[in-house]
C-alpha cells in the first residue's frame, strides 16, 4: 500500500498569500542546543525559506512540551533567537492567542500589513484551547488568517490535535517536503520489509509503547526491550528488580506480553547501588539482583545475543535507549546498540532509527550517515508502524 500525499504544485502562485505551516519544534530549547535536538528544525528549514522566497506569508504553528496551561515555561519565544542565529531564517514572534477574538483581529491586521516573504511564529499551539481536543471552531480561527495549510511536522503526525489535523479540514492542505521523506522512508517498514524484521525499544515508560508494543509483535520477528521499558517485565517474573527506576503500573501489562514469543528480554544486565559521574559498575544476570542494586544498562552476554540478531535482520528500526544514556558509563549497550545497527544498515539491512531519546546516542556515535533513515518521530515513528501509516495527521493529507 502506497501512502500518496497531497503536494502543493511548484507552479502554484504565492506571492502575497498567506501559508499556516505546521512543523514539529518541541525541541529543549533552553541550555545549549544539541545537534540532535535540532534534527527537526534543521529539516524544516528548506520548506520555510521556499515559501519565503516564493513570496508567501507564513504562519508557522509548532507546540513545545506539554504544558497544561499558558506557561512561560513552554512559550516558543526563545525559539526566535536559535532560528535567526544558527539557521539564518529572519522570523518574528507573535504572541497572540488565535482563539480570543480582539487578539486574533490585532495578529490579522499585523498580517495584513505584514511583507511578503515574512515568517511569523506563533504562541505555542498547546497554549490554546481546544487544540488537543480537536475543536472545529479553534480549526476555523486558524483558517481565518491563512489561505492554505501545509503540514511538515511528522513527529507530531500521530496526534489528532487542531494545528495537526483539524485545520487540514478547513484549508486547503499538503504535506510539506520533510513529512513526505518520512512517510516515504519510513513506508518501507510497513510495505512487505525484508525479513527477518527486528525492533529494538528502550526508554522509560511501557505504558506509553504498551499498545505500539503489541502491534510490533504482529509486524516484527523479535521485538528486543531494553531500558527501564524491561524491568517491569522482570518484576512480572517474580524477580528482584532491586531499586532499579520503574513503572509499577506496567506490571501487569508486562505479564500479559511476556506470553508473546517475538518479546526478547536481557539477560544479563548492568547494575550499580550509587549513582554517581562514575558509578561502580557489576554485571549481574537479570534476575539475581541484590536489594540496593539498580538496573543502568543491559549486560555484555545480552548485547552479544542481540547483535546476533541484528546480524542476520532484514530490517531494524530502533526506538528509545537501552541503559541510563544519561550517565555516560552507563549509556554503553545504547552506544553498542547505534554502532552495530549501523553496520548492518544500509544494504544487508534497512535500518531506521528515531526519537528524540535515541538521536543523542546516535550523534555521539556519529553513526547517523550509517542508518538508512534517522526519523524526527519517537511516539509517530513507532505509531506510523502499529497503524500501518494511518495517523490523524496523514489522513487528512491523502490524495
Ligand atoms: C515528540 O517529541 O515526539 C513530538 O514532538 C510529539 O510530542 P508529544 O508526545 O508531546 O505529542
Amino acid at each position: 500500500m502506497k501512502i500518496s500525499l497531497k503536494t502543493l504544485s511548484s507552479q502554484a502562485v504565492l506571492r502575497g498569500r498567506t501559508v499556516l505551516v505546521r512543523v514539529d519544534w518541541n525541541v529543549p530549547i533552553n541550555g545549549e542546543m544539541q545537534r540532535e535536538s535540532s534534527l527537526k528544525i534543521e529539516r524544516s528549514i528548506p520548506l520555510l525559506k521556499a515559501l519565503r522566497k516564493r513570496g508567501a506569508k507564513v504562519i508557522v504553528l509548532t507546540h513545545v512540551g506539554r504544558p497544561k496551561k499558558r506557561d512561560a515555561k513552554f512559550s516558543t519565544k526563545p525559539l526566535v533567537r536559535l532560528l535567526r542565529e544558527t539557521y539564518s531564517l529572519d522570523i518574528t514572534y507573535q504572541s497572540e492567542s488565535v482563539s480570543n477574538k480582539d487578539q486574533r483581529e490585532k495578529l490579522k491586521a499585523k498580517l495584513t500589513k505584514a511583507a511578503v516573504g515574512s515568517v511569523h511564529l506563533l504562541e505555542n499551539v498547546r497554549f490554546e484551547k481546544g487544540e488537543e481536543t480537536n475543536e472545529k471552531k479553534l480549526a476555523q480561527a486558524y483558517a481565518e488568517l491563512g489561505d492554505m495549510f501545509i503540514n511538515d511536522a511528522f513527529a507530531s503526525c500521530h496526534r489528532a490535535h487542531v494545528s495537526v489535523s483539524g485545520i487540514a479540514k478547513v484549508l486547503p492542505a499538503y504535506a510539506g517536503p520533510a513529512l513526505v521523506e518520512e512517510v516515504e522512508a519510513l513506508s518501507r517498514l510497513i510495505d512487505k520489509p525484508k525479513g527477518p524484521f527486528v525492533a529494538v525499544i528502550g526508554g522509560l515508560k511501557l505504558s506509553t509503547k504498551l499498545p505500539v508494543i503489541e502491534a510490533l509483535c504482529v509486524s516484527c520477528d523479535k521485538v528486543l526491550i531494553g531500558g527501564a521499558m524491561a524491568t517491569p517485565f522482570l518484576k512480572a517474573q517474580n524477580a528482584e528488580v532491586g531499586r532499579s527506576v520503574y513503572e509499577k503500573e506496567s506490571v501487569p501489562l508486562a505479564k500479559k506480553l511476556l506470553k508473546r514469543k517475538e518479546i526478547k528480554l536481557p539477560s544479563d544486565v548492568v547494575v550499580t547501588q550509587k549513582l554517581t559521574d562514575k558509578p561502580v559498575l557489576r554485571r549481574v544476570p537479570a534476575k539475581q539482583l541484590e536489594k540496593k542494586d539498580m538496573i543502568v544498562d543491559v549486560g555484555p552476554h545480552t548485547l552479544k545475543a542481540w547483535a546476533e540478531i541484528i546480524g542476520s535482520a532484514g530490517t531494524i528500526v530502533w526506538n528509545g535507549p537501552i541503559g541510563l544514556s544519561e550517565c555516560a558509563p552507563c549509556g554503553f549497550g545504547s552506544r553498542f546498540m547505534a554502532r552495530t545497527i549501523g553496520a548492518r544498515a544500509k544494504g544487508k539491512a534497512f535500518g531506521v532509527s528515531g526519537g528524540g531519546d535515541t538521536l543523542p546516542v546516535i550523534h555521539a556515535t556519529k553513526t547517523e550517515h550509517q542508518f538508512d533513515f534517522v526519523s524526527t518521530g519517537g511516539g509517530a515513528m513507532l505509531d506510523f508502524i502499529a497503524q500501518k501509516g494511518k495517523l490523524p495527521g496523514l489522513l487528512v493529507l491523502l490524495r
